[in-house]
């Protein structure tokens, strides 16, 4: 079932997300919907603040549904390494036709458990790297447009304001 992806200013994108502690069927079925959600919008990666559910759950296909090996399930993740540094520009669901450059590390590390409970470590580069640090992010509640510097922040939300006005966000 597709679900709705709520955009910015919704609170629920600035709360951090609940632990999630029961790995049941209802679980499962949450994820198969956010992958779903996420194809649907040609998105690479969506976190459950973004379809309002307050967990720590994302979803993540760098090859956007050409590779099954590249469906990642992130449940209750956190980054255990990071090296290097990206600047590159990203977008997100919850803010259509805003991108911008974030500055990332390059590699990171995560640790998280799958829809089943079981705890794994991934390693993430490039684009997956990026992904994995913007999902994440949005698991604390922290969204890409707060880790610009103020005058682009300025800039994008004018934009999103004008777009607010024309009812067309
Ligand atoms: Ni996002």
């Amino acid at each position: 079932m597709k679900l709705t992806i709520v955009k910015w200013p919704e609170p629920v994108l600035q709360q951090p997300g609940e632990p999630v502690t029961d790995f049941d069927a209802d679980l499962r079925t949450f994820v198969a919907d956010m992958f779903e959600t996420m194809y649907d919008a040609q998105g690479v990666g969506l976190a459950a603040p973004q379809v309002a559910v307050s967990k720590r759950i994302t979803v993540i296909d760098c090859s956007s549904g050409k590779d099954p090996k590249a469906k990642m399930v992130l449940i209750n993740p956190e980054i255990i390494e990071r090296s290097g540094k990206l600047y590159e520009e990203e977008g997100c669901l919850s803010f259509p036709e805003i991108r911008e450059k974030v500055q990332r590390a390059a590699k990171v590390k995560i640790r998280a458990q799958d829809e089943h409970g079981k705890w794994f470590e991934a390693e993430g580069e490039e684009l997956l790297s990026r992904c994995m640090q913007h999902e994440i992010d949005h698991l604390d509640g922290v969204l890409f447009i707060f880790r610009i510097s103020p005058l682009k922040r300025d800039i994008a939300l004018r934009k999103i304001r004008k777009m607010q006005r024309a009812g067309e966000w």
